[in-house]
């Protein structure tokens, strides 16, 4: 596995790979790699001939205030992890090479973002201000940067994977988007780099997610079709856990991504939920399928 560092040494590998005949995957991360990023891999192995994993912990995806500073990295445990999977390349930019004129005293950039409208305006877009254009402008820069054929991500993001199926379309990227479902502990918690900030008391409860999402799950299959009342299963779950701050609990069109009120039958719906432990944000969410209406 090669260790790319410059946009100018990525496209001469993705370009040598292209003129080879080769297929090519990206799975981009902000590094920290854990059992949920070795899915992504695993499944790019099976989509393409060659897999590029890029590692950068993106400033502009970071609002004031979040934990841009603190975000673990592991440059050199993730290029061992990749090297051992298989990894054709791991491309870790550093800010300057993604942001060149970042610190440019007379013009500082970048002053060219990528933005995809509306689909941000609740969940996570309705408190992580700019959050969704930094994400959808280092996405579109990767690609440029890596020129995939497909680009795989976790589900678990699903606001985000939302947003950049539209996003590929909207802008004619000639680029596959796969959603890879979300990989969970043995107790149900979604696995993320932030579960290591958790002290073990909040580690214990916050599973309470993950009972979230099921109960809203089963709430919809077993035909409650007022948006309240899903909510409601959410909310009640998440009342177990004494620490939880709850951020949101919302049902949105899986589509749109705005708020739904009553389901309809047929109807594709993402319930999700954030809620904070201490400083630690941790989401969660289900895409579910509204059942026929009952005669
Ligand atoms: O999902 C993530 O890890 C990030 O938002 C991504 C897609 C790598 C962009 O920085």
């Amino acid at each position: 596995m090669e260790l790319l560092r410059t946009v100018d040494a990525m496209q001469a590998q993705a370009d040598t790979a292209r003129a080879a005949g080769q297929t090519l995957a990206l799975v981009p991360t902000l590094g920290a790699l854990h059992e949920g990023h070795l899915a992504l891999v695993r499944r790019a192995l099976t989509e393409a001939d060659h897999v590029t994993v890029s590692v950068f912990v993106n400033p502009t995806q970071f609002g004031p205030g979040e934990d841009y500073g603190d975000y673990p990295r592991d440059l050199e445990g993730d290029r061992e992890t990749l090297a051992a999977l298989d990894v054709d390349a791991m491309f870790a930019p550093s800010v300057e090479e993604m942001y060149p004129y970042a610190d440019d005293e007379a013009l500082s950039g970048p002053l060219a973002w990528v933005n995809v409208e509306r689909l941000d305006e609740h969940l996570c877009g309705a408190y992580r201000e700019g959050h969704f254009r930094g994400v959808t402008t280092v996405v579109s820069k990767l690609f440029h940067a890596c020129k995939p054929d497909v680009a795989v991500f976790g589900r678990k993001d699903a606001q985000q994977y939302v947003i950049l199926q539209r996003l590929v379309e909207d802008l004619l990227f000639d680029v596959d988007i796969v959603g890879v479902p979300t990989v969970r502990e043995s107790d149900g918690l979604a696995q993320s780099s932030r579960n290591e900030y958790l002290d073990p008391d909040e580690r214990e409860q916050a599973p309470v997610l993950y009972e979230a999402v099921t109960a809203a799950e089963e709430a919809i299959e077993g035909g409650e079709q007022a948006a309240e009342g899903v909510v409601g299963a959410m909310e009640n779950a998440l009342a177990a856990a004494p620490d939880a701050d709850v951020q949101y609990a919302e049902v949105v069109d899986a589509h749109t991504l705005q708020p739904v009120d009553r389901l309809v039958p047929g109807q594709e719906v993402l319930a999700a939920v954030a809620v904070f432990f201490g400083e630690t944000r941790l989401i969660d969410n289900t895409f579910a399928q509204v059942p026929p209406a009952q005669a």
